[in-house]
């Protein structure tokens, strides 16, 4: 079995909700109180043990390539000061991890923007963190939860959380058996489903673990819901070999792809850091 190395973060999407700050600005640079939310799923990917880096970006996402680099004139500008801590976080990343960018120049849903990784990705075992969806695990992280999963199952691994039977239209929500306390063999799933048709409350979240195979079924799998090729569609392939775990992972979601998810993370954020 391979150990995870790589994470994939496919951040193409326009981030159209968060307009006007989103027009020059990628959604994932938005800050939770003072760190952007790509940087909490870097470190999250990094609590795994992950060091390779791998980002499906678009046009007007360089500032998060910048985020990753060293900035000579700011680290003069305040060295020796006591500001200086202020960007110890970031210098942490950048020493410890690599990156790689591919753009993915058409919009054509996430499971195509997974497919684009796979020139970074190559054939080996690989985490996806969608850093809108922001994670804090009770004691280890969601991302490292999964990863051990995936050392105990060696197949697929997705998050999932109950979610309001009326909420099941905004994700892909999964069927499946409960072989133990949180752990569910997959045998299908389905992308927004109306509350009248869902199979279940259990919706994925954004936190995966997949297999390599997962690029040659994306490559046969049609365009789905909207007309997009979804990765539920690919990883319903995977769950009717038996080759899907869903975990209902310990910790806390915030999505803050949306605008109340985004508020309710900075205000819990916010009570964690003030004293
Ligand atoms: P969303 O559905 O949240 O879309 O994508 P979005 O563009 O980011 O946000 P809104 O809805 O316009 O406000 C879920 C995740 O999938 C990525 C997005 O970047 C986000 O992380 N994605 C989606 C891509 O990378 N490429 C795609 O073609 C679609």
């Amino acid at each position: 079995m391979m150990t995870i190395k790589k994470c994939l973060f496919p951040v193409a999407g326009f981030g159209t909700r968060f307009l006007p700050a989103t027009k020059a600005v990628p959604k994932e640079m938005l800050p939770i109180v003072t760190k952007p939310l790509i940087q909490y799923g870097v470190e999250e990917a990094m609590s795994a043990m992950i060091d390779e880096m791998a980002f499906v970006t678009g046009k007007n996402k360089r500032a998060i390539e910048d985020h990753f680099d060293i900035n000579y004139e700011l680290e003069n500008a305040i060295s020796g000061t006591e500001k200086e801590t202020l960007i110890e976080s970031t210098r942490n990343i950048i020493n410890n991890c690599s990156f790689v960018y591919k753009r993915q120049t058409e919009m054509l849903g996430l499971g195509h923007a997974i497919l684009i990784g796979e020139a970074m990705i190559g054939s080996e075992p690989f985490a996806v963190i969608l850093p809108d969806d922001l994670c804090f695990g009770s004691e280890l992280s969601v991302i490292d939860q999964m990863v051990k999963l995936y050392e105990q199952y060696n197949c697929s691994v997705i998050a999932i959380e109950e979610v309001p039977r009326e909420e099941t239209h905004r994700y892909g929500v999964i069927a499946g058996e409960e072989e133990s306390a949180g752990i569910f063999r997959v045998s299908d799933m389905v992308e927004k489903p109306s509350v009248d048709v869902a199979p279940s409350n259990l919706a994925i979240i954004g936190r995966y673990v997949l297999t390599p195979d997962i690029f040659p079924i994306l490559k046969n799998t049609p365009p789905g819901k909207n007309n997009e090729l979804q990765i539920t569609d690919a990883l319903r392939t995977q769950a009717k070999e038996g080759n899907v775990i869903g975990y209902k992972f310990k910790g806390q979601r915030f999505d803050c792809g949306s605008i109340e998810g985004f508020i309710e993370a900075t205000n819990f954020v916010y009570s964690k850091i003030k004293v």
